[in-house]
């Protein structure tokens, strides 16, 4: 069944309300809310007294409107009386200071007695929750992620390293403490990497960087441990961050969950921009399917405008629908409105709801409901279809953190420049998959390889299998320079990828903004005039590789920049340098061709088309991101699922609407 709904707070409103809420609920069609996910001060008001009965008396009202119920855990928030009790529990920033009560996040992930206090407040929710017939499932926690820097995380950092490194010699050799006399002799002299000690060792770094996404890992382990083991009926998941979000290695997040569900906000009052950047989304939601190769939920998704000092830009009419439908084209498989009603205190007093403060339905409201009699309809046809790419983009949260220690050049972060990649692959008109560096590829025909910093030898065997096997990679500048000690390699860049790119990095150069190059290609099918790079140049040396492009200026003029090697019927395309949205464009959509794929369909600017397939019937979700009404060349005869209308020739998409088109039957 398709769940539809939404993040409901029932103790933030008088309880003669409820009943209503819940009947606006279910006229919207919606059959399921998030419900206590920062309820801990009322679910145990007092040091180990619980009181539920007025969750209780929420969910029955819900369930009367056939409203069913996930269950958060309230640990992102923790009551006064606790953090009181344990001053020693907030969390400290790298920066040394320890935060102080009056937002949430504030706590220390490996504190044993914050470990405690959680394992009471799950395992009393659990017990008293694991029968309900309303109860559906589980959120652990809310976004967890922020790194802690106190004594307790040094602590166990240092356990970590014991237990991963075995001796101190190995550890020294590992970082190469050597260097300026950090060569440790008690596992207790290691420390966290805090600011306040300067640019740090980075093999500490990376290592203590791993260590953080570990202690989350282990502290979400454990609240899901308790749950399985008295409500195994309940699915558990959690609500991640999307694809910019990067303190926690979320591959290893996700293995314990049943499925991943994340928030989306367009439109932020931190990004305070006229316009939405539809990629933006579409980038997260491929990232979020990635995670488990499977499909997600919304747990939150925008509802009305963003706020907390600043009150953003509102949501324009049909935007709300457009964005939860481009979820859904990306591979949700419920999704949950964040929030019912807009809070009239708070630190999120103007993060707006489906509802205004005083709790009239407004246009957002209607236009959800608009979407909730769709989903009645259209849920089953949707609800578990495959999104189904044949091009990968690899994801190394190694490289990541590896970046976040030594950014290499000012004008480059990783996720930029894998948004950069990103983009051009979707401008090309295919779907992407996001995946680990080991995750199985043998479903892809291409596979991009963006700036893989951190090489692991499972990583480099897993491209050269997939390339003798027929595939084609493209490896970007900066991939290989590292082991996973995060030491750079004692070998010709791209080190251990060298040979599978047949092209060895004779020297590079990192380029500030105000200084750039460019490249001429050389190759079949590329335009014939130079485009400029910039960022980062590879001066390229083939060793079996035949050149694609090479530099026009500078003392290595006419060196190669982009490469391709062949293997069998193979490809390894080595990009030693960075450009703008054109080259990638120029870049994806030769890829695309060269592993011989076609565009799912033409579209105009400001319209995005993506699939999902129920079995062999096809779903092919045109969304139209722009303000205009938009015309589109159809390939085939279809049906509009949405209108249950004929499509075939010219049509055209309203402004912020959508068609959800599948091939018509003929008669
Ligand atoms: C999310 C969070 C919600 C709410 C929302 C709006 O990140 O999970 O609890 O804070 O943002 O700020």
């Amino acid at each position: 069944m398709f769940r539809f709904g939404v993040d409901y707070y029932p103790e933030h409103w008088p309880e003669e309300r409820w009943p209503i809420d819940a009947k606006l609920m279910a006229e919207a069609g919606m059959n399921v809310v998030r419900l206590a996910e920062f309820a801990w001060s009322k679910m145990e008001p007092h040091d180990g007294s619980y009181d539920f009965e007025w969750l209780d008396r929420a969910i029955s009202i819900l369930s009367v409107n056939n409203i069913q119920v996930i269950l958060g855990t309230p640990t992102a928030s923790p009551p006064p009386w606790l953090m009181t009790q344990y001053p020693e529990l907030f969390r400290v920033r790298d920066n040394g200071m320890r935060v102080t009560y009056g937002n949430r996040r504030t706590y220390c992930p490996n504190h044993p007695t914050y470990h405690a206090y959680t394992s009471r407040i799950v395992r009393a929710m659990a017990e008293h929750y694991a029968e309900h017939p309303s109860v559906i499932g589980w959120q652990i926690d809310n976004e967890l992620g922020e790194r802690c820097y106190c004594p307790v995380c040094q602590q166990a950092f240092q356990q970590w390293l014991h237990a991963c490194y075995k001796s101190l010699d190995a550890l020294n050799e590992a970082w190469g403490t050597i260097f300026w006399s950090h060569v440790y002799t008690d596992w207790r002299q290691i420390p966290v990497p805090a600011l306040t000690g300067g640019s740090p060792n980075p093999g500490l770094a990376l290592d203590f960087y791993r260590f953080c996404s570990d202690s989350y890992v282990a502290y979400q382990k454990m609240q899901v441990d308790l749950i399985r083991e008295r409500a195994p009926q309940h699915f558990i998941t959690h609500n991640f961050m999307g694809f910019r979000y990067d303190q926690i290695n979320y591959f290893d997040l996700a293995r314990d969950l049943d499925f991943v569900a994340w928030d989306s906000y367009p439109r932020m009052q931190w990004t305070f921009a006229k316009d939405v950047d539809p990629v933006d989304a579409a980038l997260s939601a491929d990232a979020m399917r990635g995670l488990k190769h499977q499909n997600f939920w919304m747990m939150e998704q925008q509802a009305g405008q963003g706020g907390w000092e600043m009150v953003s830009v509102a949501p324009r009419p049909g935007e709300l629908r457009l964005w939860a439908y481009q979820s859904i084209a990306h591979g949700a498989d419920g999704m949950i409105f964040f929030r019912w009603r807009t809070a009239r205190f708070g630190t999120e007093q103007y993060w707006h709801g489906l509802l205004d403060h005083d709790g009239t339905p407004s246009r957002r409201y209607d236009e959800i409901k608009q979407m909730g009699a769709e989903i009645q309809r259209l849920g089953d046809t949707i609800h578990g279809a495959e999104v189904k790419p044949e091009v990968a983009m690899m994801m190394s949260y190694d490289s990541r953190f590896a970046f976040q220690i030594q950014q290499n050049n000012p004008q480059f972060t990783y996720p930029n420049h894998f948004d950069q990649f990103y983009r051009g692959l979707l401008h090309a008109g295919v779907t992407v998959d996001i995946v680990a560096p080991t995750d199985d590829l043998s479903r892809y025909r291409l596979v991009i390889v963006p700036a893989m910093y951190v090489t692991s030898q499972e990583a480099a065997d897993n491209l050269r299998h997939f390339a003798q096997r027929g595939g084609v990679v493209a490896v970007t500048q900066r991939t290989g320079v590292k082991d996973e000690a995060n030491r750079v390699v004692n070998q010709r860049l791209p080190g251990l990828l060298a040979e599978l790119c047949g092209v060895e990095v004779e020297e590079y150069d990192s380029l500030p903004a105000e200084m750039q190059n460019c490249i001429e290609f050389t190759f079949p099918d590329l335009p014939t005039n130079p485009l400029t790079v910039g960022v980062w140049c590879d001066v390229l040396k083939p060793t079996s590789a035949g050149v694609v492009g090479r530099y026009t200026q500078d003392y290595y003029a006419d060196k190669p920049a982009i490469t391709m090697n062949t293997l069998g019927s193979g490809r390894v395309i080595y990009i030693g340098t960075m450009g703008d949205h054109i080259f990638y464009n120029v870049i994806a959509a030769w890829l695309i061709k060269q592993a011989g794929m076609l565009p799912l369909l033409t579209v105009p600017e400001g319209v995005e088309a993506t699939e999902r397939w129920q079995g062999d019937q096809r779903l092919l979700f045109v969304l139209n991101h722009s303000a205009q009404e938009q015309t589109l060349k159809l390939d085939a005869h279809y049906t509009d699922l949405l209108t249950s209308t004929l499509q075939n020739g010219t049509t055209r998409i309203g402004a912020r609407d959508l068609l959800i088109l599948t091939e018509a039957v003929e008669e």
